[in-house]
């Protein structure tokens, strides 16, 4: 879908603050890799939060599949958009590496057996399997992030956003992440993935943006 994340001259300040983005536009295909990057506090993580609506914006119009996110509760848009924070470990709230992994998926309702098999498919997939019995706030940094990722993928979202995924992961790490993303790619789901890693930019974006100020600089496809 090629408008499958519409903004509409969106502009948004925090409490009392200056407008981070005023009138900004830009749409997000559902198949495609798309890299924003920007110096730091150039908007890239405020705008991932206002696409998940987490924050909201004072004026213009954002859509998700042509429905206007406004309308959307943050579980909807979750359902259809999975995001990984910048800061991986604010995401995680079960007692144990496996229950992060089922728990939302049982909440839904999904059987216990399924669940448990597609949360199995993850550890060996991120090699957490060593862990899975841990307490996530106990794992290590980059394995909190592979954790954080891998939770967001049980939900099978359409679309995933990341918010700088290889942060503190070692080169090896971060070529597992690759691999992991390949082939998410290969299953024709979208992203956007928030980064300053120069390599890792260069393997994923089919599309890259810049932005600086709250204002996109360069908007490339390669
Ligand atoms: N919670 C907040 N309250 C007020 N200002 C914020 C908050 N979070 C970020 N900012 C400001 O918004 C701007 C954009 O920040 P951010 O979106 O985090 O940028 P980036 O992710 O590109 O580094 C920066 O000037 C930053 O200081
Ligand atoms: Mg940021």
């Amino acid at each position: 879908m090629d408008k499958f994340i519409e903004l509409k001259e969106i502009s948004f300040s925090y409490k009392k603050g200056r407008n981070i983005f005023d009138g900004l536009s830009m749409t997000l295909d559902c198949k495609e890799s798309t890299v924003i990057t920007g110096s730091n506090g150039s908007g890239k993580t405020t705008l991932a939060k206002i696409i998940m609506g987490i924050l909201k914006i004072s004026s213009g119009e954002i859509t998700i599949m042509r429905e206007n996110a406004a309308h959307m509760s943050l579980g909807k848009t979750g359902e259809l958009i999975g995001y990984v924070f910048q800061h991986p470990e604010r995401q995680l709230f079960a007692a144990s590496v496996f229950d992060e992994l089922t728990f939302p998926l049982m909440i839904k309702g999904t059987a216990a057996a399924e669940a448990s098999a597609r949360a199995q498919e993850m550890l060996d997939l991120f090699e957490l399997d060593k862990v899975r019995d841990s307490y996530p706030h106990f794992l290590s940094y980059g394995e909190k992030r592979r954790l954080a990722v891998a939770a967001v993928l049980m939900n099978k979202p359409k679309y995933i956003i990341l918010d700088e995924p290889t942060a503190s992961l070692d080169a090896k790490r971060i070529d597992t992440l690759s691999r992991v993303l390949k082939k998410l790619e290969d299953e024709n789901i979208g992203m956007l993935i928030i980064s300053h890693d120069r390599e890792f930019t260069k393997r994923h974006g089919q599309r890259i943006i810049e932005l600086e100020g709250g204002k996109i600089l360069n908007d490339v496809r390669y």
